[in-house]
């Protein structure tokens, strides 16, 4: 009776949301979609039919924040339309310019820090009801928010956010100011709140955190990233867990145990590099020379067979030389990553690199250093997916593919894509796959058999 009545009731409005970011902003969009359905909002991607829009913003890169600036300048007619409509916006980068997002966006009405977002519904709220407009980036920091589980992608894969914020000192990053000091979730929580996941359908759950082997449960004695692996194994009915973004220096002896002995645990690694020169790395304020980052491999190798490493890459950190670049390009082949991700350095205002130090790349040098990176890593992903055709895999099934439609895009334990054509699968079917194809990018199969 109850459910029938709420459905009878009509909307408190539409909202809009648009994630920009990592896949923190992701998980925080879905809560946030989660409190404003409590309010009886719904969701749309329409923006005509909005009567709320969300920016959750990003400030890694400049890029990505020119890019909010513009979308939200953008939206200026979308405002005038109609009086009652409300333009919010939250994340790393309504934390780092509440004031100049406001100043340059008189029409955002609410700006939500990074700890202040699971106000923003009542805040959006009250600005309907005719109160603000409201900036909030000053709360607590707490490691967890309740989840709602009605606002999640996919039915079959979550992401889990285990701990906020960063303790790292590296010199480019403006992570840590905008997130804050380190803070994990207890186990328990993490379990608990996986247990019920799986119990709704999903398979594959990935764990967050900006340096996710750092994670310490809020224990500062035996519990590490090993632990909670350990304990999550147990839950049935979770086929793959997968973690995202290791540090090489945070790796502790019962988290490789861990590692080794999982049964759900994927077979890929996020351990990025950022360059393969050691004077780089020094002026970074990485932590690790390449030789030790080289040891960790072999040791991540050596316990966990297949792992695929993916990486992360900047070029053109100030004082870059070609000396340098070419030492990345090396290290790049030796190490044989299974991915890149390669970003041109982007001053970030207060830290330390952009307060010390020229950034006297050229955009030019950098965009030709970005690309011979990939390139070298668009050869090694050729040459090692050439090895696996004829190769079984077991693939999740995701999505239909963005080449082909009427073909299904799933993912292998090193989390490639591998594209079927079979009318037996679907979205979060698990499949035993034979290889038949290979590109730098894809692997293309036959389904043998569907679990
Ligand atoms: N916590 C993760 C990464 C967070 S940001 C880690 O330490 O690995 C994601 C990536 O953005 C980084 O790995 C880095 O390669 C890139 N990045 C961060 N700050 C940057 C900047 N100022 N300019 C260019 N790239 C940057
Ligand atoms: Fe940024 Fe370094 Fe922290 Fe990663 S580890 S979020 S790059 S400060
Ligand atoms: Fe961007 Fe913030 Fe994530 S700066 S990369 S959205 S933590």
């Amino acid at each position: 009776m109850d459910g029938a009545s709420t459905l009878e009731k009509p909307a408190a409005g539409r909202v809009l949301m648009e994630v920009f970011g990592c896949q923190m902003n992701i998980v925080d969009s879905e809560l946030v979609l989660g409190r404003f359905k409590g309010l009886r909002y719904a969701e749309t991607d329409r923006y005509e039919d909005a009567d709320v829009v969300v920016f959750n913003t990003c400030s890694v890169r400049g890029h990505a924040e020119d890019k909010v600036f513009s979308r939200l300048g953008a939206l200026r007619p979308w405002k005038r339309e109609r009086k009652d409509r409300v333009l919010a916006v939250m994340g790393c980068m309504a934390q780092r310019e509440a004031r100049d997002i406001r100043r340059r966006m008189p029409h955002v009405d609410v700006v939500a820090g990074t700890r202040d977002f699971p106000q923003l519904p009542q805040l959006v709220d009250r600005v309907r009801q005719g109160e603000g407009p409201f900036v909030v980036i000053d709360g607590e920091a707490r490691p967890d928010i309740e989840r709602s589980p009605t606002s999640r992608p996919r039915p079959y894969q979550a992401f889990v956010t285990i701990m906020r914020g960063c303790n790292r000192p590296c010199t480019y990053c403006i992570v840590p100011t905008v997130r804050g000091r380190e803070i994990s979730r207890p186990v328990d929580e993490v379990v608990d709140e996986v247990r019920e996941l799986v119990d709704e359908g999903v398979v594959e759950v990935c764990l967050l955190g900006q340096t996710v082997n750092a994670y310490d449960g809020q224990d500062r004695g035996n519990v590490t990233l090993g632990t909670l692996v350990r304990a999550l194994d147990e839950i049935e009915g979770l086929r793959r867990l997968r973690f995202i973004t290791s540090h090489p220096s945070d790796f502790n002896d019962e988290t490789f145990a861990a590692m080794a002995e999982s049964r759900s645990l994927d077979r890929f690694l996020h351990m990025p590099i950022q360059s393969g020169s050691d004077r780089m790395l020094k002026l970074m304020r990485r932590g690790y020379t390449v030789d030790k980052f080289r040891r960790i491999v072999e040791r991540v190798r050596a316990e966990i067979p297949d792992m695929g490493i993916g990486c992360d890459w900047i070029v053109g950190y100030p004082g870059e030389t070609e000396e340098d670049h070419q030492a990345s390009l090396r290290v790049c082949e030796e190490i044989g990553f299974a991915q890149s991700f390669v970003f041109k350095y982007s001053p970030r205002p207060g830290t330390k690199a952009a307060e010390e130090f020229e950034d006297d790349v050229p955009l030019d040098v950098k965009k030709r250093r970005n690309s011979e990176l990939l390139e070298v890593q668009r050869r090694i992903s050729l040459a090692s997916n050439e090895a696996r055709v004829g190769e079984s895999v077991e693939v999740l099934i995701e999505t239909p593919s963005r080449l082909d439609e009427s073909k299904w895009s799933g993912r292998n334990p090193q989390h490639q894509i591998v594209v079927v054509e079979d009318d037996r699968v679907g979205p979060g079917s698990i499949a035993r796959v034979q290889i038949t194809s290979v590109s730098a990018l894809t692997l293309f199969g036959e389904v043998v058999s569907v679990s």
